[in-house]
């Protein structure tokens, strides 16, 4: 599969973000999906897609903690473009269990919490999602993070079985919002009150003027750790 990859980063070298998703909505239609946090890349990924193939898996994970302004997003979204985010839930037992057994706000008190509590709410109800696609899209770019810096257009992602497509892996902060205002494209308020990144709201703040644009998620961990395990490598 490796060679594969490789094979498709050769073809697609060259191409614009809009090229390469009509070449895989094509290749692989019914069995490619993009996962959105309806941050802006992911509302850019929804707009291109929606003018190649409308009828492409889109989905959200509602992990029961995120910010009103985005659920408020989810709404808009879906009037904007005519459709419905497909949403995941997480299994209701065993949040139960967990908050049970640990507290509503587990995740403050150590790591292993918080990615006990990121692998219910996120990384399980993320595999149900996953179920018949060769193909996950998603939004990540190589500026965001000290983390991210490795990361190809085309991967294989190992851990899921899947071909991992990152349209916009090379594009900067300023592209993402200019194609945002110059398309009048749906984004979340929060992004002008100093929250470039938005996650879930226990665990995302606002940024200080000069810090790191993910500085705000999982704040108080280091920026080694600050990943909940959707994006291993
Ligand atoms: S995270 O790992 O820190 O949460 P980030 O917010 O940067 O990820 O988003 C990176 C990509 O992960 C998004 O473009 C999207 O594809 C996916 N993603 C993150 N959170 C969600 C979510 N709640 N629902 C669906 N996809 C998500
Ligand atoms: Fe839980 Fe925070 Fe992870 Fe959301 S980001 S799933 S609230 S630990």
């Amino acid at each position: 599969m490796k060679e594969q990859v490789e094979a498709l980063n050769q073809k697609y070298k060259n191409a614009t973000a809009e090229e390469l998703l009509t070449g895989f909505l094509a290749e692989y239609k019914g069995k490619i999906a993009l996962s959105s946090s309806l941050s802006t890349e992911d509302q850019i990924l929804t707009h291109m897609i929606c003018q190649i193939d409308k009828s492409t898996k889109i989905f959200t994970l509602d992990t029961g903690r995120l910010f009103p302004e985005t659920y408020e997003l989810i709404h808009r979204t879906n009037s904007r473009y005519g459709f419905k985010l497909s949403v995941y839930f997480p299994d209701a037992s065993q949040v139960e269990e967990m908050v049970g057994d640990k507290g509503i706000n587990l995740f403050f008190e150590s790591i292993e919490n918080r990615k006990q509590c990121c692998n219910i709410r996120k990384l399980e109800p993320l595999k149900r999602a996953f179920a018949g696609l060769d193909v996950w899209i998603c939004g990540l770019r190589r500026e965001q993070s000290v983390t991210r810096q490795n990361m190809q257009r085309i991967e294989w992602d190992e851990a899921n079985g899947l071909i991992k497509l990152n349209p916009l892996i090379e594009w900067t902060e300023a592209g993402v919002l200019e194609f945002i205002k110059v398309h009048g494209i749906p984004y979340n308020p929060l992004h002008d009150k100093g929250f470039p990144s938005i996650g879930c709201q226990p665990c995302t703040r606002a940024i200080f003027p000069g810090e790191d644009i993910r500085a705000g998620r999982w704040w108080w961990e280091n920026p080694e750790t600050r990943e909940c395990g959707l994006h291993k490598r």
